[in-house]
């Protein structure tokens, strides 16, 4: 992959309401709070199922021919539409509404004048912010026809996502988390990313709260209801190290082989846990514009 033209700022009405930090860049770096209120529960709810709303709306536009920079529009469009402000936008400087991370690029790609290829694989990583708090969600979408390898890491990514928050519960350790992540992921004989992490959401896009997609026994933080945090495992299909491009942002596997990410918002329940970023009616983006299962385009005799 290599860079392309990245266009103008896109503009949100004034009449949607900002995060601290969208005029300046700069996020508070006041501590948040770790348990949310049922006010904030609610409207993470919202922030949510906006987020995974505009993520399928942009699935469903993923295609060979399409630049990056479209899908941005389109998530942007839909995300003001709802009435949210794109959470990415100026955060910390970053250029635009969503991130496109494609093949070899682990997270936060900047979408930009490239077109999509077929056999291409991008992640589309949506937050949106509406009603004072965050939804962060993120899925792998195949682009036209995709090789049975990359087929099965996206595949195997996403069951890795769910792994790691089918444990997640009151009194589990945040290492549980990772452990099970491992648990499917390692197994399939790909490596797991290891500086970028799940994070706290709430009235912050990101918290202090940090939960690592490996097992660290140090990890041994116990988990309370009422805690929102995401899950985004980012695999690997060959080494785990990382590489960062000079514009400060995009993130590649260092051997250049190709790497997947989902990712879910979700609430610790006083008996499990709540995905919150899901869309009003039917299944997520993850399930809609999943793979076919690997070795489904054999020919059989
Ligand atoms: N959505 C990303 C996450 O999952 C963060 C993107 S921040 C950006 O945490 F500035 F790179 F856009
Ligand atoms: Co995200
Ligand atoms: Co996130």
């Amino acid at each position: 992959m290599t860079a392309g033209l990245v266009s103008p700022l896109r503009t949100v009405p004034g009449s949607i309401a900002r995060p601290d930090y969208a005029a300046t860049g700069s996020p508070s770096s006041r501590q948040s709070r770790a348990i949310r209120t049922d006010a904030e529960i609610e409207a993470m709810r919202v922030a949510g199922r906006v987020a995974a709303e505009a993520l399928i709306e942009v699935g469903r536009h993923v295609a060979p021919g399409v630049t990056t920079d479209e899908l941005d529009r389109i998530g942007h469009d839909a995300m003001v539409a709802a009435g949210s402000y794109p959470s990415t936008l100026n955060y910390r400087g970053y250029p635009k509404s969503l991130c496109t991370s494609v093949n070899e690029i682990v997270c936060h790609g900047i979408p930009d004048s490239r077109r999509l290829r077929d056999g291409d694989i991008v992640n589309v990583d949506v937050t949106a912010f509406i009603e004072g708090v965050h939804g962060d969600t993120s899925a792998t979408f195949l682009v036209g026809d995709v090789d049975a390898a990359s087929r099965a890491l996206v595949d195997t990514t996403r069951r890795a996502m769910h792994a790691g928050i089918s444990v997640v519960a009151p009194q589990a350790r945040i290492r549980d988390i990772g452990r099970a992540i491992e648990s499917v992921a390692l197994p399939a004989g790909y490596s797991i990313v290891r500086e970028f992490i799940g994070h706290g959401i709430g009235d912050q896009f990101h918290t202090s709260l940090q939960i690592p997609h490996y097992y660290d026994p140090r990890n041994d933080t116990v988990l309370l209801a009422g805690m929102t945090f995401t899950v985004e495992p980012m695999v690997n299909v060959g080494a785990a190290g990382v590489t960062m491009w000079d514009d400060g942002w995009t993130v590649a596997t260092a051997d250049g082989q190709r790497t997947a990410q989902f990712e879910h918002t979700l609430l610790v329940t006083e008996d499990g846990h709540e995905l919150l970023t899901l869309p009003a009616e039917g299944p997520p983006a993850e399930v809609l514009f999943a793979p076919e299962p690997v070795g489904a385009d054999t020919p059989t005799p």
